[in-house]
This record gives structure tokens, C-alpha cells and sequence, in this order.
């Protein structure tokens, strides 16, 4: 059940570049939230800023009470979160969204993140490795500046493949080439999870329909409220049994939808698709 409170700002981390780290008290989150829900968040003393934006729980202390976002600050909201000082205080409303999903028994999630899009997997890690199953970080950026946050995933023991465009770290190109050369290394059985820019996610469910496999994709569309009202975030989706895509609000049936039922931007659902989504249950 989500919750609107005050939330304080308790511990805030300038990485490198544009990305920060911001913990805020909020026990409803930090106990009830799960991997790839969101929160709306506004600085308090932000007052001309009318509407709260959506970043993604990156981890919870239910000791401390507290939650983590991982924050690049790109515009007014985001940085007037980034320049609040511990003890002020937050406008905050969460949990909220549908989460992703584990995988099934033996089957290991490999967890596809572009810039800031890594936020939700670091809570997946920690349910993979609670539930006993195993994961993968492919982690993708322009440099390896948007590459930040590595090490909780080595701290878990879950492996981390870097790509970087400029070739700063790890593979030099695209995210989803470094997944593709895992895949053609034959692992077995496997499901995508996918979090990042609208391209990436598309590229992810490109690779997951060819290649047969499952793939959540957490949505990243603009939002106004994060409850169902303002319907600013709606996106089309194609479910089995429909003649044709549905708008569904992607702040309360998603951010995390699965790949197959998702209609990208100029593109038409295709028969194979469809036969799929009748065939395969999610
Ligand atoms: C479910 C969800 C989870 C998210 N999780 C995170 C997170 O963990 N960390 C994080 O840093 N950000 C996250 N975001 C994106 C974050 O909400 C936006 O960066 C923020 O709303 C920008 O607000 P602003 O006022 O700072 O910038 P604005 O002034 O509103 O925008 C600045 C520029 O960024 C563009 N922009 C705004 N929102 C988006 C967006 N959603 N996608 C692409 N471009 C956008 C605008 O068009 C504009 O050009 C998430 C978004 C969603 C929907
Ligand atoms: S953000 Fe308002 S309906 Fe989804």
C-alpha cells in the first residue's frame, strides 16, 4: 500500500559526474517496497515545482527505515532532490508500480541496465541471491562515468559485464552486443530483465523474440502522478486474447511489463508475436 509522506533526507553521495546517491526515512518503502518499484519524490522546498517525478528504489534498510535512489540530475526536480541538505525534508509517496518478477527455479536472470536504468537491479540482486537463484549485470553507457554503482553487484558475487560506446570499460559499443556474445556462449536457461533508455529496451526485446526467451522491461515514460489519475504515462500494450493494443498506465500496471506485449514507438506487433504470447503464459 503506498504512502505520501515527509521523507528526510539522511545521507546524500555526489558520485561522479551528474549521479548521486540519496537516502531518505520512509518506513513504508523501506519495509513494503520490492525490485523495479518506484517512488515520486519531490524536494519539499521546491514549492515551483507542482508535480513530484519518478526514480526507481535502488536498495531499503527496513532497519534504518530508510530507502536509497540512485539520482542523475538532468533537470529541476531531479536537482533540487541532489541539493537538499540531511534533515530537510522530501515530499515522497511509495511503494509504487508492479515489480519485476524472479525467474523460475534454475533459470538464471540476466539484468540488462542503461545509465541510471541499473537502479532496480541492485534490489533484484539482493531477491536473486535471497531466493537462492542466480543473476548477471550487463551494464551499459556513453563513458565509463555512466557506469557508477558497480561494486555492490561484486559485493554480491553476481557478475558484472561493463560496456562502454567510447570503450572506456569493458566491451567498446553497445550493451546488448556484450549480452548477445553471452547468449552465443550457449548458458543455460535464461530470462532478461531490461532497464534503461527506450531504445536499449527495444534492442532487449528484439533479442528476446528472435531467441525465444522470457523478458521484463521496466518502462520509462514521463509521469505526472503515479496513482492512475493524470493517465500521462500511458502506453500501448498488446495482451493475447485482444484484436488490438490496449493504453494501459504504465505507473500502476507496470513500469515493468512483459517484453512481448509491449507496442515500441513504430512498430506494428507481428503474427509471430502474437502466436508466441498465446503459446507462452508469462
Ligand atoms: C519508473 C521510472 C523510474 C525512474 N528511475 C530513475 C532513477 O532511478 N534514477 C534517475 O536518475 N532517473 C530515473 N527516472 C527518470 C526521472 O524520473 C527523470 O529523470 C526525472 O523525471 C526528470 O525530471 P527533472 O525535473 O529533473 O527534469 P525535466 O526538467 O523534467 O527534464 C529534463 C530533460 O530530461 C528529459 N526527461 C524527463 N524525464 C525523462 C524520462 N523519464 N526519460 C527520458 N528523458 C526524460 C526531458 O524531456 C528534458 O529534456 C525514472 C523514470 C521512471 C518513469
Ligand atoms: S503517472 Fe499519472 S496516470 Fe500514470
Amino acid at each position: 500500500m503506498p504512502l505520501n509522506r515527509d521523507a528526510p533526507l539522511v545521507a546524500r553521495r555526489h558520485l561522479e559526474g551528474a549521479y548521486f546517491l540519496l537516502s531518505f526515512r520512509h518506513p513504508d518503502v523501506a519495509r513494503g517496497a520490492r525490485p523495479g518499484q518506484f517512488v515520486m519524490i519531490k524536494a519539499g522546498t521546491a514549492a515551483e515545482l507542482p508535480l513530484r517525478r519518478p526514480f526507481s528504489i535502488m536498495s531499503v534498510d527496513p532497519v534504518q527505515e530508510t530507502f536509497t535512489l540512485f539520482v542523475k540530475a538532468i533537470g529541476a526536480g531531479s536537482r533540487a532532490l541532489t541539493q537538499l541538505e540531511p534533515g530537510e525534508a522530501a515530499l515522497c509517496l511509495g511503494p509504487l508500480g508492479r515489480p519485476f518478477e524472479p525467474p523460475p527455479p534454475a533459470v538464471e536472470a540476466l539484468m540488462v541496465a542503461g545509465g541510471y536504468g541499473v537502479s532496480p537491479f541492485r534490489m533484484l540482486a539482493v531477491e536473486l541471491q535471497r531466493l537462492g537463484l542466480r543473476g548477471r549485470v550487463f551494464y551499459g553507457g556513453r563513458t565509463a562515468l555512466d557506469l557508477q554503482e558497480r561494486e555492490p553487484f561484486a559485493a554480491l558475487g553476481v557478475p558484472l559485464h561493463a560496456a562502454t560506446e567510447n570503450g572506456s570499460l569493458g566491451h567498446r559499443g553497445r550493451v546488448t552486443e556484450a549480452l548477445e556474445d553471452y547468449l552465443d556462449t550457449r548458458p543455460g536457461d535464461v530470462a532478461l530483465y531490461a532497464s534503461g533508455p527506450d531504445a536499449m529496451l527495444h534492442a532487449v526485446a528484439r533479442i528476446a523474440d528472435r531467441r525465444g526467451l522470457r523478458a521484463q522491461v521496466s518502462l520509462d515514460p514521463w509521469m505526472g502522478c503515479g496513482i492512475g489519475t493524470c493517465l500521462g504515462c500511458v502506453v500501448p500494450i498488446q495482451e493475447a486474447d485482444r484484436p488490438r493494443p490496449k493504453l494501459r498506465v504504465a505507473c500502476t500496471e507496470g513500469p515493468v511489463f512483459d517484453a512481448r506485449t509491449v507496442v515500441w514507438a513504430g512498430e506494428e506487433i507481428s503474427a509471430a508475436r502474437r502466436q508466441h504470447l498465446r503459446e507462452v503464459p508469462a
